[in-house]
């Protein structure tokens, strides 16, 4: 054949070859080398197919020498070359694994997606922290809540017609609901710290009623006690003063008070509050100046008594709010259902 120097036996053509494909192989880095020395060794028209066709052309003698020598020239290149490739998938492992144990932790910052409380827990925060500078304590109590809490303790009897005020998720369990008012609180706190005492509690409520843009069947309210001796409507309107003040950070947010009947208070109020936003009428107070928000009063001597705090001695004011109703004037959200809506481009906002 043409490769064949005419003066090479072919001994020294099966040495050479086997000489030159170890040379190849010291010099393979990749499974590509791998695979086109193998097609230049061992390939249908590589260069040992061609000692074998040079090989055939011998006498049967000759035959017998020099094709046991290519064969056993021919395994060897083969696992040669599958050693190799054990080699490099060895290497290409180890390599992938350095990169693991040598990670620098300086080379790659990663991104950060800014998070943040739910606007609901961040206003509540807002309204326990502006109580707590005025001395009160934040109080708690179970959202399944027993008929006494949630209406006769605060007098409200089985039967009395300020039940269908708020109606009611009833339990299968006789006399247990899903309280409608945070107010059950009251009643429980007295019990077990007794006189004096100031707190706020903000908690979920729940009605059975329909929702739409300003009611949810699932919302949160914020009730607030004080009692202590001699306690009286000007000691409530000033506490509200001072809060709405500092919750909208402006001095000049004023009262008003309406009549309003709830049981457990008595004289009661209905609270309303002058629009932070505007003057002369914007949107946010449909243009009339003020704003409702919350019911309050004196607390009822029969509610006190419940509570086990003689009301000859102490006398009280509580009041009640809807979290959600404030935060929406706050935020200027327009949908209460978009607090528990869960939607990412709501929340982000805040
Ligand atoms: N619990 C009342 C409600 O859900 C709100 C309320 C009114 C709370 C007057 C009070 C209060 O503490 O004194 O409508």
């Amino acid at each position: 054949m043409v490769w064949i120097n005419a003066m090479k036996t072919l001994k020294q053509s099966i040495q050479e070859l086997k000489e030159n494909f170890d040379a190849a192989l010291k010099k393979i880095l990749t499974e590509q080398d791998l695979e086109s020395a193998r097609i230049t060794f061992l390939g249908r028209k590589g260069k040992l197919s061609q000692l074998m066709t040079v090989m055939k052309t011998l006498p049967v003698e000759k035959k017998r020498t020099f094709g046991p020598a290519i064969n056993q020239i021919k395994q060897e290149c083969e696992q040669l070359l599958h050693q190799k490739k054990d080699e490099l998938k060895n290497a290409s492992f180890a390599q992938e694994e350095l990169k693991k144990t040598n990670f620098d932790v300086t080379a790659y910052k990663p991104n950060t997606i800014a998070s943040s409380l739910h606007v609901y827990t961040q206003f509540i925060q807002n309204i326990e922290n502006i109580f707590i500078s005025m001395g009160y304590e934040i109080a708690d109590g179970p959202e399944v809540e027993t008929d006494f809490y949630n209406f006769q303790a605060l007098n409200v009897p089985p039967d009395h017609p300020a039940r269908d005020m708020q109606d009611t998720f009833w339990l299968d369990v006789p006399g247990m609901l899903l309280r409608t008012q945070t107010s059950g609180i009251q009643v429980r706190e007295m019990q077990k710290k007794g006189a004096p005492l100031a707190l706020v509690a903000p908690g979920r409520v729940y009605r059975y009623e329909a929702t739409d843009a300003s009611h949810d069947s699932t919302f949160t309210q914020c009730e607030g006690l004080l009692v202590d001796k001699n306690i009286s409507m000007s000691h409530l309107l000033a506490t509200l003063q001072t809060f709405l003040q500092k919750i909208f950070k402006k001095d000049n947010v004023q009262i008003r008070v309406r009549p309003g009947y709830f049981p457990f208070v008595e004289p009661g109020i209905e609270v309303d509050f002058s629009c932070p936003f505007c003057e002369s009428g914007c949107s946010v107070c449909k243009k009339t100046k003020w704003i409702e928000l919350m019911g309050a009063g004196l607390v009822h001597p029969n509610v006190l008594k419940h509570g086990g705090i003689d009301p000859n001695e102490y006398s009280g004011f509580a009041f009640g709010f809807g979290i959600e109703r404030l935060a929406m004037i706050y935020y200027g959200i327009t949908d209460i259902r978009l607090f528990h809506s869960n939607s990412i481009d709501f929340l982000k906002q805040f």
